[in-house]
């Protein structure tokens, strides 16, 4: 089995090159803005149902964002969430600082409207250190939300307990993770990706809706049924391939750095999982699911 060369680099030590392949090729690859559509959907209907059952309008609303990212799901909250309460804070947790002020710049452009206010408070740096040494960390949340970031957050069961242990007695967790896609299917596969990355993407919303159950939560799930047209992953000289290529290893530029061998295993496992539709694209079937946990 080939394993990885020296000048291999993770691509979690070179932000600059994650915001390009995630915004430039994964986000538009992976339908993102038809994922989004669905998770807030559910937010508006579900989720707002739910919160406004549990909590007075009142009162402060807390949310915690867990790998907040430039948070588009989040701000889509909070301006929902406006319609019922009036006080809105949302903590912000990401090593990624210009992620983070994007969200920031987002939440203070939001139209001010009677009687309500909203909020941000960020937290620069990892999940881990946020809970190690922020006061923020022994606050209790309503809603606590990891959507696209559990991958990265260390040991999966450790991370929820530490959640679960952040949320108001009749809160809320709102999971997104992907239920079995390329990316899960590629480190199941190939554990060394794990290893060398610190990315737990082989996690699959499965495990976290198992587990979360077996800690005695309900667990309310929608399955977003996806496919990606991974085609230009095939192709050495597409640029765009190879961003993609970058973001299912978690290394950057790794066409450029893997041995040929490394790449032509990957490329042959990708192709063997994947189906040609009539016009000769190549589909990888990507589905995901939006997890809604309570007590
Ligand atoms: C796939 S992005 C999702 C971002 C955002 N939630 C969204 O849906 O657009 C994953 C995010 O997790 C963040 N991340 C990576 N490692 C992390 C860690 N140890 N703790 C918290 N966030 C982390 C990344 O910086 C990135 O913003």
């Amino acid at each position: 089995m080939a394993i990885k060369s020296s000048n291999m680099k993770p691509l979690k030590d070179d932000p600059q090159r994650y915001r390009d392949i995630y915004y430039n090729a994964f986000y538009k690859m992976a339908l993102k803005e038809f994922l989004f559509e669905k998770v807030t959907q559910f937010f508006d209907t579900t989720v707002m149902m739910r919160l406004t059952r549990a909590f007075e309008g009142g009162e402060e609303f807390g949310v915690l964002g867990v790998g907040l990212g430039g948070g588009p799901h989040e701000l889509h909250f909070m301006k929902s969430l406006r319609s019922h309460f009036s006080s809105i804070n949302t903590v912000g947790v990401d090593p990624s600082e210009s992620m983070l002020n994007k969200f920031q710049e987002r939440v203070a452009e939001l139209e001010p409207k009677d009687e309500s206010s909203v909020s941000c408070q960020l937290f620069n740096g990892p999940f881990s250190e946020f809970v190690a040494g922020s006061a923020l960390s022994k606050n209790k949340y309503n809603l606590i939300t990891a959507i696209h970031s559990l991958y990265h957050l260390g040991d999966f069961e450790t991370t929820f307990t530490q959640l679960a242990s952040m949320m108001k007695e009749k809160g809320f967790i709102l999971v997104v993770c992907a239920k079995d896609n390329l990316m899960t299917k590629t480190f199941n596969k190939f554990t060394w990706l794990s290893e060398n990355t610190q990315t737990l993407s082989g996690l699959s919303s499965t495990k976290v809706r198992e587990f979360a159950q077996s800690q005695g939560y309900d667990v309310t799930t929608v399955y977003v049924p996806m496919q990606w047209d991974i085609t230009e992953v095939f192709d050495d000289q597409s640029e765009f391939g190879n961003k993609l290529i970058d973001f299912f290893t978690q290394f950057a530029f790794f066409r450029q750095t893997a041995s040929s061998e490394l790449m032509d295993e990957l490329v042959n496992f990708w192709r063997s999982v994947s189906i040609l539709d009539e016009n000769g694209r190549v589909l990888a079937l990507s589905d995901e699911e939006i997890l809604l946990i309570s007590k």
